[in-house]
């Protein structure tokens, strides 16, 4: 018995009951109290006989085989008695359930057991595993809940059990594992708050906990320590803001809050150039409040996305100096004013989506010419302007372009035909004139909606040829001023599943 739970009575007291309500010792192990090897032995065989195998990948654990050692997943510790250390049993496809006689394994460091379909519930009895280092079963079918025993488990550093179906509160007492490097419980069924001593917990690296069912506010002590790195409690009912301590961690780097109710406004501390945050995702909340800008901006924000939430002012042109950004994803926001020229200077940008606000003026000539873009969404704002007639070489890369629902005119350029990888092209609502080019022609076309535009004619050339849009799924046309006649080559199109041409003068 560990020093720790002798100096505690209750502790202990609670240890007997355990070791006195667990029945694989005493039916199955009569002649173990001094031969710790073979206790170990008929654990394993308890284990053993909990779960089903229908792979046969456990078949070297046979109750006449004596080397538990070398059992397939067994390792044990190098001691004069051997004991099993680790259990290392991933991707088996067993079935069945964990048993309490687990916990008389009393040298195991490592429960690893991902990846099979283990139901049921995890034994509480798992606490007198005072050694227990790492524990995972992630991937599996367990129910139940996270028993509070846990925190006996006080060499614990990795909990791991993401994707199952374990239910009820995060145990309050899983922060006296002091030693916790990884908790991660994404995808399950928990409920409650976020225990607040969690945060404060002195080893914490990453604290994964999204799509379950969350509630209460963030504990204000994460990121008190130096040791954070990864926060991810997205897709949970969170409700409260961020932190001050968390958006002004110097260790961290990884931030989603996605899919939550938060509030406030997004702290200044997570776009200075202070911090380390390379992922941020800030998306579906109700953060609200202007985008922060300083003159020191972050140079390590790689991703951003803060879209779908009640984000005001303007865009700040201090963005531009995030050197570092590859997607700013701000859409669904309350965002006013112009563009500012200053996102060109973004030297790899690639993803750049400002669609659903009140962005007015007209789009900055330098904006069409960031090469790296694959996205770019301007989709319902108050844009005016042309298209730049080169954008088809100027966005070498760009697969998808939305600029539906704003008052952009003048022609479609016919140099988006070199735009090779042109996958979504959207400008239906739009004052649009001219031909419509010869976009059959772009071979992973998959969208194309034109309609509520002003275009007079198509260029149908490219129909007829081999290397047509064979991918193009949907073309709308529609409520426009077409004119001339439909040509049958237009079956060529093998994947074409939707087709409005209405409200045109068209004819077959
Ligand atoms: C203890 O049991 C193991 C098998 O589990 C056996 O190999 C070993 O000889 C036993 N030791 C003693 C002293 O009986
Ligand atoms: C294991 O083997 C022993 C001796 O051969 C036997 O008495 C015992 O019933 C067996 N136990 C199981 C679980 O098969
Ligand atoms: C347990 O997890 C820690 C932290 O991730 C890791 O460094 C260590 O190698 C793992 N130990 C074992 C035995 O897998
Ligand atoms: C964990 O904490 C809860 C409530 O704080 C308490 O009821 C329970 O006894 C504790 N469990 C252990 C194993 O310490
Ligand atoms: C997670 O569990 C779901 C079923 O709940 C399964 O469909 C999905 O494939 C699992 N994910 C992984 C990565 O195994
Ligand atoms: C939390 O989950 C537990 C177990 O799944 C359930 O009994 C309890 O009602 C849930 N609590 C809330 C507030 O949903
Ligand atoms: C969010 O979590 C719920 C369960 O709480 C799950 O059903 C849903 O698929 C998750 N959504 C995403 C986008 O992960
Ligand atoms: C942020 O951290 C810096 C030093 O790392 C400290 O000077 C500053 O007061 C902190 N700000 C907040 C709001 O905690
Ligand atoms: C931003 O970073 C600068 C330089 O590291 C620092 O002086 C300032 O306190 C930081 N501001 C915020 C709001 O974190
Ligand atoms: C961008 O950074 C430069 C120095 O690196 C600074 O002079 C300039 O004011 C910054 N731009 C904005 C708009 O803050
Ligand atoms: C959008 O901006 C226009 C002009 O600046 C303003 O009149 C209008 O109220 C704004 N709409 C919204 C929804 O903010
Ligand atoms: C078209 O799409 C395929 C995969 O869907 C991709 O491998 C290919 O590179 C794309 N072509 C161009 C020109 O981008």
């Amino acid at each position: 018995m560990p020093a720790a739970a002798v100096q505690n009575p209750l502790l202990a007291l609670i240890i007997v009951v355990l070791v006195s309500s667990c029945s694989c010792v005493s039916s199955s192990a009569p002649s173990t109290a001094h031969n710790a090897s073979e206790s170990d032995r008929q654990a394993l065989l308890c284990l053993r006989s909990h779960l089903s195998d229908p792979s046969g990948a456990l078949d070297s654990w046979r109750n006449e085989s004596l080397a538990f050692c070398d059992w397939r997943g067994v390792t044990c510790s190098s001691r004069r008695a051997a004991r099993v250390a680790t259990l290392e049993l991933e991707s088996l496809s067993l079935t069945g359930q964990i048993p309490p006689c687990i916990a008389h394994l009393g040298f195991l460091t490592k429960i690893h057991m991902p990846d099979n379909q283990i139901n049921g519930r995890i034994p509480p009895e798992i606490g007198r595993l005072t050694r227990l280092r790492n524990l995972s079963l992630s991937i599996n079918s367990i129910t139940g809940v996270i028993p509070d025993t846990i925190s006996w488990c006080t060499q614990l550093e990795v909990i791991s059990l993401w994707n199952n179906s374990i239910g009820g509160e995060i145990p309050s007492n899983l922060s006296e594992c002091s030693r916790l490097q990884e908790i991660v419980l994404s995808n399950n069924k928990l409920n409650g708050t976020i225990p607040p001593g969690i945060g404060s917990l002195p080893n914490l690296k990453y604290l994964f906990l999204p799509s379950n069912n969350l509630e209460g506010s963030i504990p204000e002590s994460l990121g008190s320590t130096t040791s954070l790195s990864m926060v991810v409690l997205a897709n949970n009912s969170l409700t409260g803001g961020i932190p001050p301590t968390l958006a002004n961690c110097s260790s961290l780097t990884y931030l989603s809050l996605a899919a939550n109710k938060l509030t406030g406004q997004i702290p200044s501390a997570l776009f200075n150039i202070s911090s380390r945050v390379t992922f941020l995702d800030l998306s579906n909340n109700e953060f609200s409040g202007p985008i922060p800008s300083s003159s020191l901006m972050s140079s390590s924000l790689q991703y951003v996305s803060l879209a779908n939430n009640h984000i005001s002012g303007e865009i700040p042109a201090a963005m531009g100096n995030m050197s570092s950004l590859s997607s700013l994803l701000l859409a669904q926001n309350y965002l006013q004013g112009n563009i500012p020229e200053s996102l060109a200077k973004i030297p790899y940008l690639q993803e750049l989506d400002l669609a659903y606000n009140n962005l007015t003026g007209t789009v900055p000539a330098s904006l069409y010419m960031i090469s790296s873009l694959t996205y770019l969404g301007l989709g319902v704002n108050q844009l005016v302007g042309r298209i730049p007639g080169n954008i088809g070489h100027t966005l070498p890369n760009i697969q998808t372009l939305v600029m539906e629902g704003n008052h952009f005119h003048g022609p479609l350029p016919a140099s988006l035909l070199n735009a090779s990888s042109l996958e979504n092209l959207e400008l239906r609502d739009n004052a649009f004139t001219g031909v419509v080019p010869s976009l059959w022609a772009l071979q992973n076309l998959t969208q194309l909606d034109l309609g509520e535009n002003l275009f007079e004619a198509v260029d149908w050339s490219s129909l007829s040829s081999e290397m047509n849009s064979a991918r193009l799924e949907a073309v709308y046309l529609d409520h426009n001023s077409l004119s001339g006649t439909i040509p049958y080559e237009i079956g060529n199109l093998i994947n074409l599943n939707n087709l409005s041409l209405s409200n045109n003068q068209l004819t077959w």
